[in-house]
Parts: structure tokens; sequence; C-alpha cells
């Protein structure tokens, strides 16, 4: 994990540069060497037909001599300029030193040669480059043999000056480089600390906001960078909020569910401390208890819907064996239906009717469905729990001979706190709501039907195998 962006950067842009720089200049050396040498090549040439322009074999001998004495007075003329800096005449000596001429007669004397020239006998040098070596120094000479005035010019070159010459350049880049790098390291420690600046201040725009301030953090002048980053944020400021919101709902339709239980608890409570008839006192205490039951299935029921998120995508998701879980779900429920001596029939084909989805979000499901057609249907009645397998979907119904639900109240029956009027069974008008929200999640579909051969409720609840990976086609 990375410490600090900054010397990151600011270390390994460093390094790139800097290898970066080594490469090209090692490259430069490779592939610049043979240029640089046809460049000197080239130099040799100009200067020997630039000194064929002003010599001649007719020249009188006396001319020549006069030349040849200015030639070798070159160095010291060189002592009377003007230089700003000794090293400046250390070079132009060394340039001067560079490229040396003789001119020699057809008859092999030597009429002319530059003041450094290399004392080296006529040789049978043939027009163009040859490489020569004389007293252990390796020259590089170009011949001009000219016919017509009988006269031959070789311009030389000592290879180590040529060397060198290429030698200085590369070392003067080098030091160029190293020269320029601290203020790269500062340019680029400037430019990295202002790029991330932005970091910071959306750090500080997040440190002052107050607690309770949940909405989402302005994106407008926020880096390309950064907004995955400032997204994910606000993706996490919008669950808080919902999650405080359903918090809140939780404590207010807790406290509003609860006023009248509590109530009656009170009051009940109160009849049987002042009871002294023990039958009469037993019926207030079983009126508390009631009261004390209805409120722990409201703050059960109340629980369950705060946990579920809507539009929230299931966590976890693992295959459930709807027929596994709706026969549990029969035997818990098993003492409710004896009581009212109903029975409950499972009826489910022999196929594989598991899906992917939530497992305890399933249970719940089931038991708010068969706890309905159980408590809403008249005794020595039949409630069965349906399963029927298609090709990308399981159908799940709940099927009882209780009294239905008119057409009118299909819709609202989804609603929270709603109840049919004039149902004597208790409740707190949660169940079908936390059932639509659970079939939400599993982006399933829900129906309310009469059934066709007697009265009574049937709820089908359709369901893909794959919510990820619903029918193809649709
Ligand atoms: N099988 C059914 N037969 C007839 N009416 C039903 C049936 N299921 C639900 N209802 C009606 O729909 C209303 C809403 O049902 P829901 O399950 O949401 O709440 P509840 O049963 O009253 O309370 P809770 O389930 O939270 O304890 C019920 O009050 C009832 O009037
Ligand atoms: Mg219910």
């Amino acid at each position: 994990m990375i410490r600090s962006i900054r010397t990151f950067l600011l270390f390994n842009l460093f390094l790139s540069v800097t290898l970066v720089s080594l490469l090209t200049i090692i490259g430069n050396l490779f592939l610049e060497h043979r240029n640089f040498q046809t460049h000197l090549d080239s130099q040799l040439t100009l200067a020997a037909y630039t000194i064929r322009a002003f010599i001649s074999s007719d020249m009188p001998a006396q001319q020549v001599k006069k030349i040849q004495k200015r030639m070798n007075h070159i160095p010291e003329y060189m002592h009377t300029l003007n230089f700003k800096y000794d090293e400046e005449i250390d070079d132009l000596n060394l340039l001067l030193k560079s490229i040396q001429f003789q001119i020699w007669s057809h008859d092999g004397k030597l009429i002319l040669h530059s003041f450094a020239a290399p004392q080296l006998e006529s040789q049978d040098m043939s027009n163009g480059f040859h490489n020569i070596v004389f007293q252990e120094h390796t020259w590089r000479a170009f011949a001009l043999n000219l016919t017509d005035s009988q006269i031959k010019i070789v311009v030389f070159q000592r290879d180590h000056l040529r060397a060198e010459l290429e030698r200085q350049i590369t070392e003067d880049s080098i030091a160029i480089m190293m020269v320029t790098y601290p203020f790269l390291a500062l340019l680029i420690w400037i430019i990295v600390g202002r790029g991330l600046a932005s970091i910071t201040s959306t750090a500080e725009a997040i440190k002052r906001r107050a607690p309770n301030k949940l909405n989402n953090i302005e994106t407008q002048d926020t880096p390309q960078e950064l907004l995955p980053l400032i997204e994910a944020l606000n993706a996490l400021f919008n669950r808080l909020s919902e999650a405080f919101a359903r918090e809140k709902r939780f404590a207010s339709n807790a406290a509003h569910e609860l006023r009248t239980p509590l109530a009656v608890l009170s009051t009940q409570t109160q009849v049987a401390m002042e009871s002294k008839d023990v039958t009469h006192m037993r019926a207030a205490l079983k009126k508390v208890l009631k009261s004390i039951n209805r409120s722990t299935h409201v703050v059960q029921q109340l629980l369950t819907l705060s946990r579920l998120v809507p539009d929230d995508s299931i966590n976890e998701p693992s295959r459930v064996n709807l027929k596994t879980i709706a026969s549990e779900m029969i035997i818990e429920l098993l003492p409710l239906a004896d009581k009212k001596n109903i029975s409950i029939a499972l009826v489910a084909p022999d196929s594989d009717t598991s899906i992917l989805g939530n497992k305890t979000a399933l249970l719940i499901l089931l038991r708010n469905l068969i706890d309905n057609a159980l408590r809403y249907s008249p005794e020595n009645t039949e409630v069965s729990v349906k399963i029927e397998n298609f090709e990308y979907q399981i159908a799940l119904s709940v099927i009882d001979n209780g009294p239905g639900i008119s057409e009118e109240f299909r819709q609202r029956v989804f609603e929270r706190f709603f109840r049919v009027l004039g149902t004597q069974t208790e409740g707190s008008g949660l169940g079908l709501n936390i059932v639509k929200q659970i079939v939400d999640l599993h982006k399933g579909s829900i129906e309310l039907i009469t059934p066709k051969t007697h009265s009574g409720l049937e709820i089908k609840i359709t369901l893909w195998k794959d919510f990820n990976q619903p029918d193809p086609l649709i």
C-alpha cells in the first residue's frame, strides 16, 4: 500500500525520467555516432576543396613560403585574441588541431602544410577517405589528387580528436541533465502537490460536514480521477440516510403501534391488581398476556420490515429449495393450524424446486402467507401450499378457504398498516407489505386470485430461478 502518493509519484516519475534520458543519451551515442562521423568527414572534404580553390601548382615559391610562415604562426595569433575564459582557448586549440593538411607536388615534395600536420612521408593515397596509422595514432585522411594542377591535397584528422569531440558533446548533455534535475524534481513535487490538492480539499469538505448532513458531495469541480471515490462516498451517504430514515420510521411506527397495546396492558394490570377475585384476576392477566404477545408480534414485524432494504440487492444469495423451506414452515406453523383444526397440504413436483435467493427472507415470506391463510380461514378447513416448476421460474401459491380479499382492497393490502375493516382477527397490517418487499428483492411478481372451485384466496408468488439472469426472451 502506498503511504504517500506524492512521494511515490515524485520518486517514480523522477526515476522514469532519468532512465528515459539515459536511454536517450545512450541511443544517441550509438545512433548518432555514424551521423557524427559523416559530419566530420564532410568537414575534411570541405577543407580539401577549399584549399584546392586557393592553391595551385604554378604559385610562385616565394608566395608559398609566405603562406607557410603564416600557417606556422597561427598558434601565436590565437594567444593575441581576447577570450573571456581559458577553457575557450583550450577548446579552440583542440579544434584547430582537429583538422590538418598537407599539399604535395607531383614529384613528391611537401609544398605546404598546416602547423600541426603529421610528418607523414608522401603516400600514394588514392582519391577519397583512408584510415592511416602514424606514430601509433590513427588518422582519418581525405586525399585529393589533382591531375590538372598536379598537386595532391591530404586533409587529416586525429581519430582521438574526433572521439574527444564526440565525448565532449555527450558529457555536456549529461552535465546539462545533472544541473536541470533538481529543478525537475522540484517541478514534479510542486505539480504533483497541486494535483493532489483536490483530495485534501475534498477531505476538508467532508470533515466540515455536520454529522446529520448526508446529502451528496457536489461533483462538478471534482477531478475525473476522484469521481469514483466521491460517487462511492455519495452512494454510502445515500445508504446511510436510507438507514437513518428506516430507523426513524421504525421508531415512530413502533411508538404508534405499541401505544394501544401498552395502554391495554396498563389498564388490565391495574384491573388485575385491584381485583380480589382470582377468576377475575386471571381474566385480566390473560388480556395482559394477549397484549404482550400482540406487542411482541408488532415489534417483530416492524424489525423485519426495517431490515428489508427496498431496492437493495440480496446480500449473499444462495440456492434455496422452496419445497424444503415450505415444509419447514408448515411444520413450524402446525400448532396454529391444529388450534383451528386446519389441515395443511404441500403440493410440489418431484423436480428440483430451488431458486437463487435469500433463505431467511423467503422463510419470512412463507410464514406471513401461511400465517394469513391460517388466521383468516374458518376452522375445520384446508390450506394448501402449491409449488409449480416452469422453465425459468417457480410459482409458489398459498390457497385457503377463507373470506378472500375483495377487488377494491387487492392493491391496498400491500400498504403498511392496512387492514381490511371488519376483520375480527388481530394483526398489525404489515405482513403483506413485508411479503411484497421480499418479492421485489427477488425481482418476482405477486398475484391475488380467487380460486375457481371454492371461495377463499390464492396468493401466487412467481420467482425467477436465477434473478440475475431472467428469461432471455423477456
Ligand atoms: N388469506 C387472507 N384471507 C383474507 N384476508 C386476508 C388474507 N391475508 C390478508 N388478508 C387481509 O389483508 C390485510 C393485510 O394483511 P397483512 O398480512 O399485511 O396484515 P395482518 O395480517 O393484518 O398483520 P400482520 O401480518 O402484520 O400480523 C389483513 O388485515 C386482512 O384483512
Ligand atoms: Mg398477516
